[in-house]
């Protein structure tokens, strides 16, 4: 995948990176961007994350995709041909469910996945076209808060954006409506968008979620101190540096921290910058915004896109909703 990634663009992310990582450690209260959790090592933490007891959110969004895929995909393919691109695929793992469905309606179909993780990109390229024939895959590395920066359709193509397991959740109200916006300049009137969100439900569901017995989101948390000390010549202790969950009622999200076990000073060479902790003090690295049933569809209306549908399982944990673009 990498060869496949102009140098501008792979300095691009690099730049992002350094910049958000000096910002973010230079603030008070500190904080790290959530999208930096996916280098490999990271992208493989998360996956093991959906398949814990407690993270309910991949099992239940799954179990709506397997009942209705088939209903989804007809839906957004109309009379037309559909084209399949999907914002922060990782994995893909849920999508072999819809584009298995619009294989089995039209024949064949172009799925491009669009994430930040070269590594999740090249292996869901791998397993997709692998598994199941139909489908040709077209992967796109980078960060699609940028701009979607998607082929041009053919006519009679329409075109299904999917942005599923809650990956929307990251954002908050005014973030979560620029993105639509941005995603729906991308679009024609006809295609649609396909909107997984995480519902609020009680506290201790949503924080174990979150703080699983098996200390893989913990290790997934401190693995992105890990990560700045390779990528940005860090001396980080991760282990000094406990994992935090937390239901914020007041903005309904879950957030995640890592907070500092003893006061110490961490260097950050490629930065030339010595970033200096109390003991408690906390780096917010993570929130997970949950919704009330409705303002999934009222975010999408507000954003050039008509609700057609919303799916949900039986205990109203999750929701998938489907826009139109107008
Ligand atoms: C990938 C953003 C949907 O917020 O639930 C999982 C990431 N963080 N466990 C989420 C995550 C901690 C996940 N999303």
């Amino acid at each position: 995948m990498t060869d496949t990634l102009p140098r501008a663009a792979e300095e691009e992310i690099l730049q992002q990176i350094a910049s958000a990582v000096h910002r973010g450690l230079t603030s008070y209260p500190k904080w790290l961007p959530p999208w930096l959790f996916y280098d490999a090592e990271g992208s493989r933490l998360f996956e093991r994350i959906t398949e814990l007891p407690e993270y309910y959110l991949t099992r239940t969004e799954r179990g709506i995709l397997t009942q209705h895929a088939r209903e989804m995909i007809l839906r957004a393919t109309g009379r037309s041909q559909l084209r399949i691109a999907e914002l922060g695929a990782g994995s893909a793992d849920k999508t072999r469910l819809l584009l298995a469905a619009a294989v089995e309606n039209q024949g064949a179909v172009m799925y491009e996945p669009l994430d930040v993780s070269d590594s999740a990109l090249a292996a869901a390229r791998k397993r997709i076209e692998e598994e199941i024939p139909g489908v040709t895959v077209a992967p796109r590395h980078g960060n699609y808060t940028m701009g979607l920066d998607l082929a041009p359709i053919r006519n009679g193509e329409r075109r299904l954006v999917l942005h599923i397991g809650s990956s929307i959740g990251n954002f908050d109200t005014e973030d979560a409506t620029q993105l639509l916006l941005l995603v729906r300049a991308g679009l024609d009137p006809g295609d649609s968008l396909l909107l997984g969100v995480d519902l609020v439900k009680d506290e201790a569901t949503l924080v174990a979620a979150y703080d699983d017995a098996a200390g893989v989101t913990a290790a997934f948390n401190r693995n992105v101190l890990v990560r700045l000390n390779r990528e940005q010549a860090a001396d980080f202790n991760p282990e000094s540096f406990a994992h935090r969950a937390v239901w914020n009622p007041a903005e309904s999200r879950m957030e995640m921290h890592l907070e500092s076990l003893v006061q110490q000073s961490v260097r950050v060479g490629a930065l030339d910058l010595n970033v200096e902790f109390a003991e408690g003090e906390r780096i917010h690295t993570e929130n997970s915004y949950k919704y009330r049933p409705g303002q999934a569809e009222a975010m999408l209306h507000a954003t050039g896109f008509e609700p057609r549908a919303t799916w949900t399982d039986e205990q109203g944990w999750f929701a998938v909703c489907l826009g139109e673009a107008l």
